[in-house]
């Protein structure tokens, strides 16, 4: 059966397959930095590209090439580039596309680290970042100059889950040749493809729902042109060092096999507590796209399969409310990070997001107080009734 002619669920499983000579169901780990040649003549083969074949790992390596293929056959696209970390491919991605004196547009809510690359890292090498609210498309009209060369998004965002029309988006950027970039790590290529919507690369934080686990860090890009492919793993990637290890590559690889099970869990479990925390009296507002009252629900009912595993809400009463909810929880886990089995839970704005400073964070769509919950896979009951006693405790 060729990749092209399977499912999702298959292809997490079984895309770009290869033949291993001991036939071991699972790939091996080439954990190796360097790769041998029996003499020059070789190298020299090797080097000029008569011969194809692996050299450094940094450059390319059989269970990373792997992994890169498995992710592009799940996301439609050709190819990808896999990185260190998240912020490596969010990074690297966006200088392959800008010089100094360039502009990039972001919507105003992003996970704290790419807020603050964009914000204070990228401006002294010469790229400005406007922070703009793509759920408002004339807003994203407007602020499109002749020095903009890229959208750099995510939806759902992290942590306030706003909802952008990728579609609308993307064609909005085609006119003026512009780039679009798109995290997809909340809502993973099973709940959401933006390739598909006529976006240029996709950028994903693996260490999330890809390994699901929460033991390994990486970020991998994907895109349909195999000539940007090239250039961001040689140009950037290569050069600038960010590099996945083998080990990583095969755990996110083993990740990958129970994806589509583990999303709609996660969605399911989030639907549940979302659903619990809008009927309680303490709550003051619930952002979950899978309520109909949610101002992006049928946006996100069009471009996504299920809504994912993120809710965020602020109870009534102040941050010294928010405290005593997240430290009376007793299953739920106080940490940053999010798409793993086990439930977590974290104030962004005193932790994840601390780059936004305080008096900004309306404007970014999200409070002090804001709480985010990463539903995991235990039974939903038993994530609830943890919720329901520490908010008895709180009131
Ligand atoms: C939406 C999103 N993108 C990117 C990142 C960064 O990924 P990493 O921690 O793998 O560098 C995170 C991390 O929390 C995230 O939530």
């Amino acid at each position: 059966m060729k990749d092209g002619e399977m499912n999702f669920d298959t292809l997490a499983i079984h895309a770009a397959e290869q033949h291993d000579q001991n036939q071991a169901l699972n790939n091996p780990i080439y954990m190796t930095s360097t790769f041998t040649f029996t003499d020059l003549q070789q190298a020299d083969d090797t080097f000029s590209f008569k011969r194809k074949a692996y050299v450094y790992t940094r450059g390319g390596n059989p269970t990373i090439n792997l992994f890169e293929q498995r992710i592009a056959a799940l996301e439609g696209g050709v190819d990808g580039v896999a990185f260190a970390s998240g912020m490596a491919a969010i990074t690297s991605v966006i200088m392959s596309f800008v010089k100094s004196g360039d502009e990039v547009i972001a919507h105003r809510n992003l996970y704290g680290s790419a807020f603050g690359a964009l914000k204070h890292l990228m401006p002294d090498y010469g790229v400005k970042t406007k922070f703009v609210n793509m759920t408002n498309l004339e807003e994203l009209k407007d602020a499109i100059g002749e020095k903009t060369k890229v959208l750099y998004l995510e939806t759902p965002t992290n942590p306030s889950m706003e909802i952008i029309d990728l579609e609308a988006v993307a064609k909005i950027a085609a006119e003026d040749s512009i780039k679009v970039v798109v995290d997809n790590t909340f809502a993973t290529p099973y709940l959401q493809r933006p390739l598909e919507l006529g976006v240029d690369v996709v950028v994903h934080s693996a260490t999330k729902y890809i390994s699901g686990h929460g033991d390994a860090v990486g970020g991998v890009a994907v895109s349909k042109n195999q000539d940007y492919i090239y250039k961001l793993k040689f140009g950037y990637m290569c050069e600038l060092g960010g590099v996945m290890s083998p080990f990583n590559a095969w755990l996110l690889l083993r990740g990958l096999k129970t994806l589509s099970l583990r999303m709609e869990r996660h969605s399911s479990n989030a639907m549940k507590i979302a659903n619990f925390l809008a009927e309680n009296p303490l709550v003051e507002r619930v952002m979950y796209p899978g309520m109909e009252t949610h101002p992006g629900h049928e946006i996100a009912k069009r471009q996504m399969k299920d809504f994912g595993g993120i809710v965020s809400f602020e109870l009534k009463g102040d941050l010294e409310t928010a405290k005593a909810f997240v430290e009376n929880l007793k299953l739920l886990k106080l940490a940053v990070s999010l798409g793993d089995a086990e439930t977590l839970v974290e104030i962004p704005a005193l932790m994840t997001h601390r780059d936004y400073l305080e008096e900004e964070l309306k404007k970014f769509g999200f409070l002090k107080k804001t709480i985010r919950i990463s539903a995991g896979l235990e039974h939903p009951d038993d994530i609830i009734a943890d919720i329901k006693q520490s908010l008895e405790r709180v009131r």
